[in-house]
């Protein structure tokens, strides 16, 4: 079995195994991001470059360092092979410049966009980017297309890891879309509608790291951290059924596969359990959905009893929307008979 050292950190792994699931077997900081490969994808990976790592011993057989950054996702480990990722500057300084490169044209659109909170990009803008951009030329912009009544596409948002296409070679039963062009002039296909009609399509959505593809059942509804993940499960003859419901008091928002440490799907579900069962009843509820990773979601740290709010009836009923003082109304009337 091979032996691998990742920023100090020596592990046994399986032949074949990348320096990236090398890292994962570790876990915590030492783990690269990714943005595009995905275990459960076959073929992915080797597009974005986030996780790039300093090789700075090849082997035992050829200790020679490797000169140029590797993709971790996608170089299998070597016996004595020694690794570098938060130890060191040169990666540390690229990861900020593929961040500034994902975001030339991505769009800096979270206040609207319902991936927010639980983006992969925005995550790495945080712990990445810049605060301004050089970039001076036009952004892409593209035709607007309708997939359907389920999935919304917002090219201008994708960063083209091709993980939907991959959803939508393997998990659905023909491929009907891909990446079209090359270049900056990139975008998935107008196909994809073929594809959204499949039972495992709605995957798409979770398998992408940004907010090109979302849930129109959910959309503009509410910002994930305003809602309670729960793991819930049905019986479902299609999938596994176990999902997480994403509930405001007991009306269930959306319902998207669980996922893990990694950000990746535990188990792929169908588009009925996922679109069609937004009622609580339909559920069996295990408890409160565990938070996987830092995510502007768990900074709300849900988990902690709240802190009781004080509302300033007073001078709220002098500023507040005239919605919110009508809501005020039903649910304390005396504050508002003045
Ligand atoms: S739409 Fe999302 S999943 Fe598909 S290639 Fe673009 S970023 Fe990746
Ligand atoms: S995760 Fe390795 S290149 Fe994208």
């Amino acid at each position: 079995m091979p032996k691998v050292t990742i920023d100090g950190i020596t592990v046994e792994v399986e032949p074949g195994t990348t320096i990236l699931n090398a890292a994962r077997q570790i876990g915590g900081d030492v783990v690269p991001p990714a943005m595009c490969y995905y275990s459960k994808l076959k073929g992915s990976g080797g597009k974005c470059r986030v996780c790039l790592v300093e090789i700075s011993k090849g082997s035992d057989a050829n200790p020679n360092p490797m000169p140029k950054l590797q993709a971790s996702c996608c170089t299998p480990v070597m016996d004595g092979m020694e690794v570098k990722n938060m130890t060191s500057p040169k990666v540390q300084d690229m990861r900020k410049g593929v961040v500034e490169f994902l975001l030339i044209n991505h769009p800096l659109d979270c206040p609207i966009c319902d991936q927010a909170g639980e983006c992969d990009l925005q995550n790495l803008g945080f712990k990445y980017g810049a605060e301004g951009t050089r970039y001076q030329e036009g952004r892409r912009t593209f035709d607007r297309i309708d997939i359907g009544d389920k999935i919304q596409l917002h090219m201008t948002r994708c960063i083209l890891c091709y993980r939907c296409t991959y959803v939508a070679d393997q998990l659905t039963d023909h491929r009907d879309h891909g990446i079209m062009n090359r270049g900056d002039a990139s975008e998935i296909s107008t196909y994809i509608q073929h594809a959204v009609e499949n039972d495992f399509s709605g995957n798409m959505i979770d398998v992408c790291p940004v907010g090109a593809l979302t849930d129109k059942t959910a959309r503009f509804k509410s910002r994930v951290w305003f809602l309670k993940p729960y793991d819930a499960h049905r019986e479902c003859t299609k999938c596994s059924g176990k999902v997480n419901l994403w509930a405001f008091g007991n009306e269930v928002y959306r319902v998207t596969a669980r996922k893990d440490d990694y950000h990746e799907v535990e188990s792929f579900i169908c588009n009925e359990c996922r679109f069609e069962h937004k009622n609580k009843a339909d559920w069996t509820i295990e408890g409160p959905r565990k938070m996987e990773k830092w995510s502007v979601i768990n900074q709300g740290k849900y988990m902690k009893a709240k802190e009781e709010v004080k509302i300033d009836t007073d001078k709220f009923l002098l500023v507040g929307r005239e919605e919110d003082r009508n809501r005020l109304s039903m649910i304390a009337p005396e504050k508002t008979k003045k």
